[in-house]
């Protein structure tokens, strides 16, 4: 939630602070505002409610000459989109400037005690409480930036990212960091920072993850200095990024969505790599070669994770029972952590998240970790906070998901869940090698396969056009395919805002089946897996209360093509792989429905890509 970005150097300021907000858009888009610092020594504040581009359009005219600055894009918490609640906030007497990306829950405490002191307060963010903190510390100590932000930070309870700027030291930037993510990028003769790595990665590619409870001083012609909330310095280790800048573009998609989702044949490629060897005969997960003994005793599995991540979590379940034999609970992360959750060093956690940022789950992290459970992550984002907070992990490697709405996250996080339930399975003897070889085999057809669903699209965006106006759909599924029927609705949901339900197909006939008629579509996910039969009869019940049907099932099918209004094709695998196959159509389907409703697909309204606030 928010992004934030910082630069000094000799470069144009604006342009790479404007430049990394639109990377960090995806972070919230309810407003943006900028911090420059001009030659002549004044601080200019330029801020606009809506996107980034609103930002662009009301600095067209103003000065935008500066030596160092920062700047923020919002996903609105405390205070509504507006300019009054955009960042950057100021001190009182307009020398300072802060953007932030959390939440400082003992904000209120702070305002009360600063508004006695005679601060008035222009927003109704939690935030401005910090800035004008770090201004009466410092002023009524006299002391540096530095040490106000040191001590300030003391005084906070709650999740930051922050940056600071000073009218009066043009050449610094004080930044801090405690659960929510910083990134530095060191260049020649020149200092970025971000929220996440991609405003940085076309400058430079050596950057230092600031860990919690870090202060960075970043100074114009000196080296990059860490300290913590005591002054204490702190070692500095600079990573090389891996990502590359193509990655952040659209390469000639109309969307970042549906870039992604025709990426989902590399990505899986890529997901893939080096972890079924000998022509799909073994499994290698390092995290589980690794940490053999926890996997041997395990009694239980339990994962957490929120929203897409749930979903391929709830397929954890199913390939982990079938493959481990260990029973596996799925729980989400943001009630997990409040549930009074029992463990202990026998269980294995496995946090799912794509960004690696997601406050509930790292929360639930943090409980599994006190109870001594195991922790692993399945994460994308190197570096981010989950893969760092936990014992072990394994990353999907799907590259940079830009848009809201998670899709080759998703295919990547449940070939992952499979590579490891199989992995598990080999090493726990539940899985007999020839399974194993079976399942590698066709693991490795799978991006070929993929690349072939996707040859659904023209089909898929016509039937798009029948459905545009439908304002519910049911999506039902059965076994593998359920966990497929919530993603499929979710997908519908968040980027056409159309109202979508996903359902057992079985448990239909237990209340749902009330709401079917002529005006309600179902769509019913019906791979040829061991439960065909058993969704025939949910189709027929359907059908009989006139409800229309788009049914994705396996070449070949006659059963449900002869009962369906449409059917949509996929290619045979095991019943265990069917979820990655069939997840593609109903992406492609969400994202159709949308672009036919004019709907900002990557940037859907009152979304963010990284949930960092509870
Ligand atoms: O980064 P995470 O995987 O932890 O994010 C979890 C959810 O916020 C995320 O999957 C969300 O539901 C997506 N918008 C779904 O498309």
């Amino acid at each position: 939630m928010c992004g934030i970005v910082g630069y000094i150097g000799d470069g144009n300021v604006y342009d790479v602070l404007v430049k990394g907000l639109h990377r960090l858009e995806y972070r919230g888009y309810d407003s943006a505002g900028i911090a420059l610092v001009a030659p002549d020594g004044r601080l200019n504040l330029y801020k606009a409610k809506g996107k980034v581009s609103n930002l662009e359009d009301y600095c067209r005219d103003k000065d935008l000459r500066a030596k160092a600055g920062i700047a923020h894009t919002r996903w609105a918490t405390h205070g509504e989109p507006s300019d009054s609640n955009a960042h950057p906030h100021f001190s009182q007497d307009g020398r300072i400037a802060l953007v932030h990306n959390g939440t400082i829950e003992n904000y209120k405490l702070l305002k009360d005690a600063l508004k006695q002191h005679g601060c008035t307060f222009h927003s109704e963010t939690d935030t401005e409480v910090l800035v004008q903190l770090i201004e009466y510390i410092k002023i009524n100590n006299d002391c540096s930036l530095l040490d106000a932000v040191r001590e300030a930070l003391k005084q906070v309870v709650g999740a930051y990212a922050i940056a600071v700027i000073e009218r009066d030291h043009p050449d610094t930037i004080i930044a801090a960091r405690k659960s929510s993510p910083l990134v530095i990028g060191i260049g020649d003769k020149e200092t970025f920072l971000a929220s996440d790595a991609t405003p940085i990665v076309e400058y430079t590619k050596n950057v230092v993850y600031l860990k919690d409870g870090e202060v960075a001083v970043i100074k114009r012609d000196e080296p990059l200095k860490l300290v913590d909330l005591e002054n204490k310095d702190c070692d500095i280790d600079i990573r090389t990024l891996e990502m590359s800048i193509s990655q952040l573009e659209k390469g000639g998609y109309p969307h970042f969505m549906l870039k992604e989702i025709f990426e989902q044949p590399n990505t899986l490629r890529d997901c893939i790599r080096g972890r079924v060897v000998d022509d799909g005969k073994r499994i290698l997960i390092n995290g589980i070669l690794d940490n053999k003994e926890k996997f041997l005793n395990a009694k239980r599995i339990v994962i957490v994770a929120c929203g897409t991540s749930w979903h391929a979590g709830l397929l954890g379940k199913y390939l982990l029972q079938d493959m481990t034999r260990i029973p596996v609970e799925v729980e989400y992360a943001s009630e997990f952590r409040y549930s009074n959750p029992v463990l202990d060093d026998r269980d294995i956690v496995i946090a799912i998240s794509q960004s690696g940022e997601t406050a509930d789950t790292l929360a639930a992290v943090e409980i599994a970790r006190k109870q001594g459970a195991f922790v692993y992550g399945v994460s994308n984002v190197v570096g981010s906070s989950i893969p760092r907070e936990t014992d072990s992990g394994t990353y999907i490697h799907v590259g940079p998901e830009i848009g809201v709405a998670s899709t080759k996250a998703f295919t990547g996080q449940v070939m992952v869940l499979t590579m490891l339930a199989a992995a598990i399975g080999q090493l726990r003897g539940t899985l007999a090698p020839e399974q194993v070889a079976e399942l590698g085999k066709y693991i490795i057809r799978i991006p070929d396969l993929v690349t072939k669903v996707l040859g659904l699209a023209p089909q898929i965006e016509h039937l798009s056009l029948i459905y545009t106006y439908a304002r519910n759909f049911l999506y039902l599924g059965r076994g593998y395919s359920y966990p497929v029927a919530l993603e499929g609705a979710l997908k519908l949901k968040e980027i056409s805002y159309i109202h979508a339900e996903g359902y057992p197909a079985a448990e239909m006939k237990h209340g749902p089946i009330a709401i079917i008629d002529a005006e309600m579509p179902s769509v019913i996910i019906a791979p040829n897996d061991h439960l065909y039969e058993k969704i025939v009869n949910n189709v027929q019940q359907v059908k009989s209360r006139e409800g229309s049907i788009i049914a994705i099932v396996t070449e070949g099918d006659k059963e449900i093509r002869e009962l369906a209004d449409h059917v949509l094709e996929v290619p045979a695998v095991p019943e265990c792989l069917t979820p990655i196959i069939t997840s593609i159509p109903l992406q492609l389907l969400s994202y159709y429905i949308a672009i036919n409703k004019r709907k900002n697909v990557d940037m859907p309204r009152n979304l963010a890509k990284s949930v960092t606030v509870e």
